[in-house]
């Protein structure tokens, strides 16, 4: 039988690349990023093998490829990492993400050779980077907070880590065009070379590492003003703002001034509808109207209260309840489908480098914040998006910084 286009195969992506390239980072991101789509997605990284085998610190000379023992032991570990990847996709696993440098052509054969066997696709994701400035910063950032050189003097540990990257360039083979399937990438961003991905998938994934950089920049996710429906306690429409509402625009107006005093001005992004429209005016008119930050579709529950619904369909509510994530309204949608349709805008979230302020409903602005905040899907639908409230988030090296700002005051104050 044919699984069809859109259903996930058993994947491995297998990551390649010298040290402080940037291999970890890449792996993290595609793993917020499948994990949120659904895959069930879990890093196999070969340092956490290394670590737990021998404890927290190798001398550089253990990467040595003149070292025997370490190559032995290298490979053995590695061959540990491949085996809990086969029983992981035995059980319930849908992606696994091998971060390792498997630098060698001989290293990629043995890697592919064994996932052939068990029936799974490989891809290799390479991250090439030889800009020294870059290279450094990931040095000094993240290799330094290592457990690898825990209590260990920092210019000592960057010389020790230095002597580890140059033993890898020695033997270091960048994966060949005869090789297989991979996605290169080069200097995060500058370059993507891609040689024969054709699945769904992996198409999806070529687009995401495309627009993946790390300048940082935030992010800010509110709800629109209270409207008119939020008063009467009713779901969906397309209501305009209470007064109240129109005060959290002209607060929230307020605030982006501040925030964003000169030239580093943010886009404004919006639904469809009136609401979240009418709350970002305050501040501009020049925003981008998207359809997909719309709120999601209640369905034949469209403009009724939870009460309502309660005493009407007692069925559907008690469906709802039961699965949030997955329970979808009659003739509407369920979370899973907003976090689908939500996709191209996470894409997008990645690629801007100027500041964006969403401007969105409480399940759209929940399935956006799950995916910075890497909930697991079962948390989104339950995550607490207060109205008045602007959301800042600054993605970093390694997670997403949150602030919350609360503006109710200064909405009641401005409220006419
Ligand atoms: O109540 C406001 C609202 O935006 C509704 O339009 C929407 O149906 C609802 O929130 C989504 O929240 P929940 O999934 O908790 O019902």
């Amino acid at each position: 039988m044919s699984r069809g286009p859109f259903v996930t195969p058993k994947l491995a992506l297998v990551m390649v690349g010298l040290p402080a390239r940037g291999k970890t980072y890449t792996a993290q991101k595609l793993s917020r990023y499948l994990a949120w789509l659904g895959h069930r997605t879990r890093i196999f990284n070969l340092g956490e093998y290394r670590r737990a085998k021998l404890g927290p610190s190798a001398p550089n000379e253990f990467f040595n490829p003149d070292n025997p023992e370490g190559r032995r032991v290298r490979l053995e570990l590695a061959m540990a990492a491949i085996d809990d990847v086969c029983a992981w996709f035995g059980k319930e696993g849908d992606v696994a993400i091998l971060d390792a440098t498997n630098s060698s052509r001989e290293r990629r054969q043995f890697v592919q050779a064994r996932f052939d066997s068990e029936g799974i696709q490989v891809l290799f994701v390479e991250v090439l980077c030889d800009d020294s400035e870059m290279i450094e910063a990931n040095i000094r950032q993240t290799k330094l907070a290592s457990p690898d050189y825990a209590g260990i003097d920092a210019d000592e540990a960057v010389r020790d880590f230095r002597a580890r990257i140059a033993h890898y360039e020695r033997v270091y083979e960048a994966i060949g065009e005869d090789e297989a399937s991979y996605i290169k990438l080069v200097d995060v961003g500058r370059q993507v070379v891609v040689n024969r991905v054709d699945s769904h998938l992996g198409g999806r994934l070529v687009s995401f590492l495309m627009k993946l950089h790390i300048n940082p920049r935030p992010i800010l996710l509110t709800r629109h003003g209270e409207s008119e429906f939020n008063i009467r306690a009713l779901i969906g429409g397309d209501p305009p703002l209470s007064a109240l509402g129109r005060g959290y625009g002209r607060a929230l107006g307020d605030y982006l001034r501040e925030e964003f005093d000169g030239e580093d001005s943010p886009e404004i992004w919006t639904s469809a509808l009136e609401r979240t429209g009418e709350t970002a005016s305050f501040f501009s008119d020049d925003t981008v109207v998207l359809r997909q930050l719309d709120e999601i579709d209640a369905g034949i529950c469209d403009g009724l209260s939870y009460e309502e619904i309660a005493a009407r369909m007692p069925l559907e509510f008690g469906a709802r309840a039961r699965d949030k994530l997955r329970y979808r309204y009659p003739r509407g949608e369920s979370y899973v489908d907003v976090i689908n349709r939500l996709e191209p805008v996470i894409v997008e979230l990645e690629r801007q480098r100027r500041p964006v302020v969403v401007v969105a409903h409480q399940a759209v602005i929940r399935a956006l914040y799950a995916y910075f905040r890497e909930l697991p899907r079962e948390a989104c639908p339950h995550q607490s998006i207060p109205l008045h409230t602007v959301i800042k988030l600054t993605p970093g090296p390694y997670g997403c910084a949150e602030e919350r700002i609360d503006l109710i005051e200064q909405a009641r104050n401005r409220a006419n």
